[in-house]
């Protein structure tokens, strides 16, 4: 079942969504040389309970911390650590925030100091992809439309879809149905109607698709050791069109604020 929010759980949702968009801004000033995941582990728990929220992932199915921060060719889920990041590092940073009985997600892969062309162009064109899925978050399109639209973009670049792990649905459960894939046909799955709300993220690989989960159980990496990226945003349907819920101000409806350029997951396993 798709739960869809009233107006006034919208405006509950809020507050947990616009503290996940500070924090991803913290944390992006924060991701440089020589810092470790741990310490921005830290600084992201201390801020979530200073404003009187809680993190969303730690203790889900037992995750241990509360952001994921995945390096390089991790993809998602890497557990934060004593690693220290180093110049030319990618670091995805996905944080969820639960708040008045609701919950916010989003993630964003940040440059550490100078990084290259290369990495640099799968960062831009998976942020690019996630505003195509975005724009097709609109009432009377199907699931699938997203997927559709994030995959074409994609593949144009000649990167790849991440298939074992996909978007959801959210609000007073940090996962909801549906499933959000970001690959796929168009005009499958369910309807959108208003007052759905949907964490889109496409997980994007330099080279292949294909993933595996390291040993600690949680961070999945690519197989063939290539760069991945991850952007995602918690996003509601509305009759004026899609509203992104994670950002810093709070977006009027209808308006997908996208980032400077063009503009610019999961549970095959959960999460
Ligand atoms: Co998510």
């Amino acid at each position: 079942m798709i739960v869809c929010k009233s107006p006034a759980e919208l405006a509950r949702m809020r507050p947990a969504n616009v503290l996940v968009a500070k924090l991803l801004a913290e944390l992006r000033d924060a991701a440089r040389p020589g810092v470790t995941t741990a310490d921005l582990d830290q600084l992201a728990e201390k801020r979530i309970r200073a404003e009187g929220g809680e993190p969303a992932f730690k203790g889900y199915h037992g995750y241990p911390a509360t952001i994921c921060a995945s390096v390089n060719e991790q993809v998602i889920h890497g557990i934060p650590s004593t690693r220290a990041l180093v110049e030319g590092d990618i670091l995805s940073i996905d944080v969820g925030v639960r708040m008045d009985g609701f919950y916010g997600d989003a993630a964003i892969t940040v440059p550490v100091g100078q990084i290259s062309e290369r990495a640099a162009d799968l960062m831009r064109v998976t942020e690019e992809s996630l505003y195509k899925g975005i724009a097709q978050a609109r009432v009377g399109a199907r699931v699938s439309d997203i997927g559709h639209a994030v995959q074409q973009h994609v593949e144009a670049h000649g990167f790849s879809v991440v298939r074992e792990f996909v978007g959801h649905g959210i609000g007073a459960a940090m996962h909801e149905e549906p499933q959000i894939p970001n690959y796929g046909e168009p005009g499958r799955g369910p309807r959108l109607t208003e007052g759905m709300v949907l964490a889109i993220e496409p997980m994007i690989n330099l080279g292949k698709p294909a993933v595996k989960i390291l040993a600690d159980g949680w961070t999945a990496v690519t197989r063939d050791g290539s760069l991945s990226a991850h952007f995602e945003h918690t996003v509601s349907v509305t009759a004026a069109g899609p509203v992104i819920l994670t950002t810093v101000n709070g977006a009027a409806p209808g308006a997908v604020a996208a980032p400077e350029s063009e503009p610019p997951g999961r549970r095959r396993h959960l999460a």
